[in-house]
């Protein structure tokens, strides 16, 4: 049984024909804070994490760790550290955003420089490998009298990946991880020198099958039990359903999987999720400049994939909702953005109300990952606010950028 957060259902209620999340009236939200805004929604963070915890409660020596790359908001990042949670950290200024909340990390970057694994060791971060040079690297940091890591993660490439999108971050041509062969050797060196270390694999983003999670932990664990390792990291990668006919992904299968795998007990066990824990507890809610009545009509949000570029990057489906019309009357339409390019599309077809006008306040659903982290000033625009509503109320978590720059108010 999957245990319900909002995702398409519970937190949403219309009142007064109006759309409320999580008790909060988004059209009062977004005339209040102005648009583009990202919504988050704190109950819903924490609702995640709790079915990831129940979930993965049989394995015996499990911990929860969370892709910052997901959404770095400092807010957000406290309040996952507040639940116990670890961070998966992609470089040094990610680890500066754990330091910052107080949460234990690894450092997951790849392609690291010497000036990065030597703060790194200083810091007395746990490294993850992505490469033997970047062992060589730590070899020669050490020699020189950098302090020893108290444990290290080798990353491995088994050779396999799946994923939505191109996001297949594993098998043939992948620039991620290291051969088996090859984490082998690193391995004996790091063990010959009496320094712990874990192996660590994530091979796709956006997956719905338990079993590829089973497959690849039983993959780690027989590998870390014949080198020697401590702990195993299965990467991230849990899918989301971000259509409405799609299903939660069943991760208590998963849980129960490797709770059974034999000798599962010999290791500590991480995974890594970011997209899970964060993308239905967010929301971007965007204002309608115009629109277009051709056929079919074409609207035109004052965000588009600056704002929210996962449409444009990966044709990345998110449902979008008028917030300020009930949903009635309903014709195929075109939903853009203002950015000069056309790709800079939310959605073509899309059932949306035929009387929706400009000034409508919208919502795109699901944007809580991968949505404010990927935005940029692209069109010399401005990055929106960010709010998060919390037992009822609301607070502003990060200011909008000044939407005109010096330069322009210069001349303006
Ligand atoms: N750990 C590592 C080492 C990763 O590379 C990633 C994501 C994660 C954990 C978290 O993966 P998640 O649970 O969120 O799937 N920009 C894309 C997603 C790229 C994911 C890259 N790595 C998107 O918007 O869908």
């Amino acid at each position: 049984m999957i245990e319900a957060c909002s995702a398409f259902g519970t937190n949403f209620s219309r009142k007064g024909g109006k759309l409320h999340w999580c008790g909060v009236n988004l059209e009062d939200l977004a005339r209040r804070y102005g648009t583009p805004l990202y919504v988050y929604a704190s109950d819903e963070v924490r609702c995640r994490i709790r079915i990831l915890k129940n979930a993965f409660g049989a394995i015996p020596r499990f911990h929860l760790m969370y892709a910052v790359k997901a959404n770095n908001n400092v807010e957000i990042l406290k309040l996952i550290a507040s639940e116990g949670v670890r961070f998966d950290c992609a470089n040094l200024n990610e680890a500066a955003l754990a330091m910052k909340v107080g949460a234990p990390y690894m450092l997951s970057g790849i392609f690291y420089t010497r000036e990065e694994l030597e703060a790194a060791l200083r810091l007395k971060a746990t490294v993850n490998l992505d490469d033997p040079a970047a062992w060589d690297l730590v070899k020669e940091l050490l020699s020189e009298g950098a302090p020893r890591p108290k444990r290290l993660f080798i990353r491995l490439n088994p050779g396999w990946g799946r994923g939505a999108f191109s996001l297949i971050l594993g098998g043939e041509g992948s620039k991620f991880g290291m051969k088996p062969d090859d984490a082998r050797i690193v391995a004996r060196e790091i063990g010959d020198m009496g320094i712990e270390f874990g192996v660590h694999a994530m091979v796709g983003s956006g997956i719905f099958d338990p079993s590829h999670f089973v497959r690849l932990a039983s993959f780690l664990l027989d590998f870390a039990l014949d080198v020697g390792a401590v702990a195993i990291d299965f990467g991230g990668g849990f899918g989301v359903p971000y259509k409405p006919d799609e299903t939660e992904l069943d991760v208590r299968a998963i849980g129960d999987g490797i709770a059974s795998l034999p000798n599962i007990e010999k290791v500590e066990v991480y995974a890594e999720p970011g997209r899970y824990i964060l993308a239905s507890a967010g929301v971007l809610l965007c204002k309608i400049c115009s629109i277009k009545r051709t056929d079919p009509p074409i609207v035109g949000l004052d965000g588009g994939m600056n704002v929210l570029m996962r449409p444009a990057l990966y044709k990345a489906y998110h449902e979008i909702v008028n917030v300020t019309r009930p949903m009635s009357d309903l014709t195929p339409t075109t939903i853009v953005g203002r950015i000069c390019e056309s790709t800079d599309e939310f959605g073509r077809n899309r059932p949306f109300p035929s009387a929706s006008e400009a000034g409508d306040i919208v919502a795109i659903l699901h944007a809580g990952a991968y949505g404010y982290v990927m935005s940029s000033n692209y069109n010399s625009t401005a990055k929106p606010a960010e709010v998060m509503i919390e037992k009822g109320s609301v607070r502003l978590i990060r200011p909008r950028e000044e939407p005109m720059c010096d330069t322009a108010k210069s001349f303006l």
